[in-house]
Parts: structure tokens; C-alpha cells; sequence
């Protein structure tokens, strides 16, 4: 292993929170799009919420600016990374031909997986290294904004009422763009290790054990979590 290459003390650790890096930018994008098309449908809304809308812009927006930054850094170490990121913001720019009422579903949506994986990371060490390197606190910083303001997606959708489940819908969806995306643009970077010779298969399978080990109790509550008050709305 080279310790400089893998900022989140090891491959297999480094390439998955990568892999999410690379999904982030486009994601980013379609939720900025959403919240700024409420913004622009509801100009007599609650202006509390018109406010809320803007800051969750403005944070999403710095957030996109990190990590298009961080992935520019990617592409040039590993040069597939540029391919896949592009892979994913032509499948995310096909979302947009939705309606609003689900586009903002599926960002709420999208806010509270979000969440959930960012509550993990801020608990302990198990998924993101709590060292003062600049990735380490680059997650930090977004977990936390996001955990901050994953209400205000949901409350967008409310202010416009979801029509009848539509939210679990969308939360299916989400879920399952999200997990498929996750686990193959981390494949992808992890077969480019293993192809260079930066890692060894049995050592990734190994890292993936222990990190499989390590992040159970925190995928139990992700599981727990992911219905959770979400439900019961979807009704
Ligand atoms: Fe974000
Ligand atoms: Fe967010």
C-alpha cells in the first residue's frame, strides 16, 4: 500500500468515498435545480422557506465547487475516473425531464440517503479517517452541512404536497441509483488499482472484509433509518 496514494488509509476505503466524490457534482446539480425551480414557481411562498431554499443552494453549490475540485485532482491519477463522472452526469441530466413535484422528490429523497451515510461518518472513524488531511476534512465539512439541512428538500415537496406515494417511490429509486452508482464507479476505480498493481486482490478483499466488519453496526442503522419518518409521510 502507498500511504500518500490513499488518503482514507487504504484502497478500498479511499476509492469508495472517491467513487461518491464522482456522483456528488451532478447530484449536486439536479437538487440546486430543483430547489432553484421551486424558487422560482413560488415567489409569494413562506418566506422562511424561500430563505432556506436559497442557504441549502448556497451551501450545495459550495459543496459541488469542493468536489469538482477534488475529482480534477482524481482524473489526473486515475484517468478513467474523468470517464466515469461523465457517465453519471449524462445519466443524472436525464432526471431533469421529470416534473418538479417529483424531481423535488426524488432530492428529498436523495437529502435523506444522504444524510443517513453522513451521520456515520461523524460518529466515528469506521468510514472516513478523523485526520487533519484535506480530504478527511473535506467529508467532515459536507457531512455536516449536510446533516444540517436535509430537512429543507422535504419541506419544498411539502409545500407543494406529493401526490400519493410518491415519496416511497422516489426513495426506492434513490436508493437504488445511489447504491448502484456507489458500487460500480468504486469498482471501477478499485479494478484500476488492482490493473496497475497498487493493491493485490486478496489484500482488497481483505480491506473489504474489515471495512464490511467495521461499518455494520452503522449500515444497521442506515437500514433502520432509511424508512424511518419517511413512510408514514408517503401516505
Ligand atoms: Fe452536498
Ligand atoms: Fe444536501
Amino acid at each position: 500500500m502507498q500511504p500518500r496514494r490513499y488518503w482514507n488509509g487504504n484502497a478500498l476505503r479511499t476509492r469508495l468515498f472517491d467513487g461518491l466524490s464522482l456522483l456528488l457534482p451532478a447530484g449536486e446539480e439536479f437538487v440546486i435545480r430543483a430547489a432553484q425551480d421551486w424558487l422560482d414557481t413560488h415567489p409569494d411562498a413562506d418566506p422562511r422557506l424561500r430563505a432556506e431554499a436559497g442557504r441549502f443552494i448556497r451551501e450545495e453549490r459550495s459543496h459541488q465547487r469542493a468536489h469538482r475540485r477534488y475529482n480534477a485532482e482524481l482524473h489526473d491519477a486515475i484517468p478513467v475516473a474523468r470517464e466515469a463522472e461523465q457517465g453519471v452526469t449524462a445519466a443524472v441530466g436525464e432526471l431533469d425531464r421529470l416534473g418538479l413535484r417529483m424531481r423535488l422528490a426524488l432530492a428529498a429523497a436523495f437529502e435523506h440517503l444522504t444524510a443517513l451515510l453522513s451521520a456515520e461518518v461523524l460518529r466515528g472513524e469506521a468510514w472516513v479517517d478523523d485526520t487533519p488531511r484535506r480530504e478527511c476534512r473535506m467529508w467532515r465539512w459536507h457531512c455536516a452541512e449536510e446533516l444540517a439541512h436535509q430537512h429543507v428538500a422535504g419541506d419544498l415537496l411539502r409545500s407543494m404536497g406529493p401526490l400519493p406515494g410518491q415519496r416511497i417511490l422516489a426513495l426506492v429509486l434513490a436508493s437504488v441509483y445511489l447504491a448502484g452508482d456507489a458500487f460500480s464507479l468504486t469498482w471501477t476505480l478499485c479494478r484500476h488499482e488492482l490493473r496497475q498493481g497498487f493493491v493485490g486482490r486478496r489484500e482488497l478483499l481483505a480491506q473489504a472484509g474489515r471495512f464490511a466488519w467495521r461499518a455494520f453496526p452503522g449500515l444497521c442503522r442506515i437500514a433502520r433509518g432509511w424508512g424511518g419518518q419517511w413512510l408514514p409521510a408517503a401516505r
